[in-house]
């Protein structure tokens, strides 16, 4: 054959592979996600996360200093509280001796250098499960902000560095924006959930802090799978509100919407790699029906290959041991 093209040229060595490589993973791209709970010595595995345990805050402060050693820099919080904890206005959100914020304290005492994520939204203090104020069955926009404007206020005074706001609620972002400075935070990011579905992946995260909604669904807040150009509106109003960066979520059936946003805004694109699609590869690993490391490391890096330059994963920490 006479070919002037054989794009296998490129590929014929190791050496000329990692030369014409396009997207590299790097450690400083991940965000890990930790889930917190009250109690000494407390390590307690999600049984559909394999590997992924709910911590107790002496064991987290070990666990944050290994992931340090390994180059992870950012870890994004999420509270499991017991029932009795919770009530319809997410109050123990701002409790300043609650888990949460003892938890934000401790992090910031012990590490200045690491930078502490937040999640803004009701639902893990929710006795309803929604991640806003619940009335006759409707989950209510403007009265919620005020609550997120006051859990966001209390994680920035307790040492946050960025708030990612996941309620999904209209105008989140401007009014968290506009709370956050008043309050003198101008250095505190918000990361808005800009683009998050309503997803089945979600499942193993609402078993790991047993905050699945009381009854119905998320689909009046969180976006319809099958639509796009509503995550341009959703991202065109957090770019407008303030947002310092866009995220989607999920991430791996999602890949389209990573590029679109990276196409069409001039922030840093993050992605939410969920707890079900960390399921969905431990549990093909666990049978031995794929190869864990290979596949964990071709999701994240078809995740940074569609334009996402943050990635949360639960896989952060294996990640980095590879990398
Ligand atoms: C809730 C929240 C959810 C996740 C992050 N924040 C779940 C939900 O919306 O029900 C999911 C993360 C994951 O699945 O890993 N505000």
């Amino acid at each position: 054959m006479n070919l002037i093209r054989r794009p296998r040229r490129s590929r014929q060595s190791a050496a000329i592979r990692d030369m014409v490589q396009e997207t590299r993973l790097s450690v400083t791209d991940f965000i890990l996600p930790v889930f917190i709970m009250e109690g000494q010595h407390v390590r307690s595995e999600v049984a559909s996360m394999p590997g992924i345990h709910r911590l107790s805050l002496d064991l987290l402060l070990d666990e944050i200093q290994e992931c340090v050693d390994l180059g992870i820099k950012t870890f994004d919080l999420f509270p499991n509280l017991p029932e009795s904890k919770k009530d319809k206005y997410a109050t123990e959100s701002y409790n300043p001796d609650g888990l949460y914020l003892r938890a934000i304290r401790a992090i910031k005492d012990r590490f200045p250098d690491v930078m502490v994520m937040t999640d803004v939204a009701m639902d893990p203090y929710s006795s309803d499960g929604h991640d806003g104020i619940v009335e006759n069955g409707k989950i209510l926009n403007d009265p919620t902000l005020e609550v997120l404007g006051k859990m966001a206020l209390a994680q920035a005074q307790a040492g946050a560095n960025i708030v990612g706001p996941s309620d999904m609620m209209d105008g989140r972002v401007g009014y968290l924006r506009q709370v956050l400075d008043e309050g003198g935070f101008h250095e505190v990011a918000i990361m808005s959930y800009s683009a998050k579905y309503a997803s089945a992946f979600y499942g193993p995260f609402r078993d790991a802090l047993d905050s699945a909604p009381k009854f119905g669904d998320k689909k009046t807040y969180q976006m319809n799978p099958a639509n796009s150009r509503e995550a341009l509106i959703e991202a065109q109003l957090d770019f407008a509100e303030g947002a310092d960066f866009l995220m989607v979520k999920p991430a791996l059936a999602y890949l389209d919407i990573i590029k679109l946003l990276n196409d069409n805004f001039h922030l840093p694109i993050a992605a939410y790699n969920v707890s079900g699609e960390y399921a969905m590869i431990k549990a093909a690993a666990q049978n031995g029906w794929l190869d864990g490391e290979r596949a964990m490391m071709e999701a994240l890096m078809s995740i940074k290959r569609a334009g996402a330059s943050v990635i949360l994963t639960y896989f952060a920490k294996e990640a980095a041991r590879l990398l």
